[in-house]
């Protein structure tokens, strides 16, 4: 499906993958903090990797660390982060702790000269990030981030058709995640809502925008082969009010140079139309999440399907109430392609994995990983500071990285 020189073009991370490697270790050992939810999704697939030894597992709350031992019963214990750091036996971290804990951890990480896979987001503010990523650059370890939509094939191969002109140009992307439930879970009675809903206090998290956005603005970055220059939006808090600092609906415009627009919208109290990434272009619309595609053409629809359409247009034009716009355009329906011939095995987790340990290894970071991630995450953080101030922010030149050159 996927062909080298172009999905190398495409993501060139999987460079990680090529043949000509220097194996520098036998294995990757790793240190695992903050074995939560997350971060025990993170090891289900590193214990079954043969490259990969879990050597060390910190947390601060028990049920994480048993649940942790279970799946790597040699692992060393600790409920300090520094002193896992400090374990010789380490050469890379795991961090799926909460957002506002990223920063320090990492940045004691590379100083303890361990390679680093972060979970999104990166961090908590636009310095913060800024200062990792440069930290990363200085140190030359190793440095991924949960942005697993970087490894998962339906991802891939729609970027791989976008980037090859199949579509003609982007006129506009529109990503959207819609749930409908309020991010609360149950509350042990040895542990406090904060630690366990940390996720809905303005201190911890950025809501919606560090959770879901920074996912989907990377693909708008990946297809654009560029960054937005500005955004607008509006941030609310409206039905899920009871004990939440972080809003439960947003809507920004991320603008690009060239006028395309990449919208962002999410509701936490509907969920019909889930989650998807619409990459609309003057050719075709691309839905990577659904793995499907669209050619804006499409053949004509046999005559009595067409007969039934002039029908329509006829009884609709007719009707005083409905208007143009209810009708039709064509009888025949846009199914679209699949992007694959069959579902992918993992939603690209498993691979980033993969990926991470294969650098580690070899102690060599892929191409432009980290950069994507990194804009992900600012992306996020700037819309936040732009709803939370409710004026339009160009993004920043003092937060701008290299990433174009590398990637054209
Ligand atoms: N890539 C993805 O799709 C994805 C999905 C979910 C979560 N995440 C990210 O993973 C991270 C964790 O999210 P989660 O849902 O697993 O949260 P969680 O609350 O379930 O897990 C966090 C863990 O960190 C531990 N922890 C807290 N303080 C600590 C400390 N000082 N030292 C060591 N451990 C500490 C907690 O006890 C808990 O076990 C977040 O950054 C989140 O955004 C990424």
């Amino acid at each position: 499906m996927l062909s080298g020189g172009v999905l190398l073009a495409t993501s060139p991370w999987f460079s990680v993958f090529s043949e000509q490697k220097h194996t520098v270790h036998s294995k990757a050992r790793i240190g695992v903090i903050g074995p939560g939810s997350r971060g025990q999704l993170l090891m289900s697939f590193l214990v079954q990797h043969p490259k990969v030894e879990i050597v060390a597992v910190c947390d601060v709350f028990q049920p994480s660390i048993d649940a942790a031992l279970k799946m790597a019963p040699k692992a060393k214990i600790y409920t300090d982060y520094k002193k896992l750091l400090e374990d010789k036996n380490v050469d890379a971290v795991v961090v799926a702790t909460p957002l506002h804990l990223h920063y320090d951890m990492v940045m004691d990480a590379f100083d303890a000269d361990k390679h680093v896979f972060c979970e999104k987001s990166i961090a908590y503010t636009m310095d913060e990030t800024l200062k990792i990523f440069q930290k990363h650059k200085r140190t030359e370890k190793v440095f991924f981030i949960g942005q697993q939509r970087l490894f998962d094939p339906r991802y891939i191969h729609a970027i791989e058709m976008v980037h090859s002109g199949e579509f003609g140009e982007i006129s506009g992307i529109r990503t959207f995640w819609h749930r409908n439930n309020d991010w609360r879970r149950p509350v042990p009675p040895n542990a406090t809502d904060k630690q366990i809903n940390w996720r809905l206090y303005g201190d911890c998290s950025k809501g919606i925008m560090t959770e879901l956005a920074c996912h989907q603005l990377q693909i708008g970055t990946w297809a654009m082969r560029q960054i937005p220059e500005k955004v607008m939006g509006h941030g609310a808090l409206t039905f899920w009010k009871e004990k939440r600092e972080v809003w439960d609906n947003v809507s920004c415009i991320y603008v690009f140079d060239n006028g395309v627009k990449m919208n962002f919208d999410s509701v936490l109290s509907n969920k019909f139309y889930g989650l998807e990434e619409q990459i609309l272009c003057n050719k075709g619309t691309i839905e990577p999440e659904k793995s499907k595609y669209y050619y804006e053409e499409i053949p004509p629809a046999p005559a009595f399907l067409q007969l039934i359409n002039d029908v329509e247009n006829a009884v609709f034009g007719s009707l005083p109430f409905a208007g143009t716009s209810w009708v039709p355009e064509m009888a025949n329906i846009n199914n679209g392609h699949y992007l694959l011939d069959k579902k992918p095995e993992s939603d690209g987790t498993s691979l980033m994995l993969e990926a991470f340990t294969e650098a580690v290894i070899t102690e060599k970071q892929p191409a432009m990983i980290a950069e994507e991630g990194y804009y992900a995450t600012q992306l996020s953080l700037l819309g936040h500071q732009a709803m939370t101030e409710e004026r339009t922010l160009i993004f920043p030149d003092s937060y701008k990285i290299d990433y174009l050159n590398h990637k054209k």
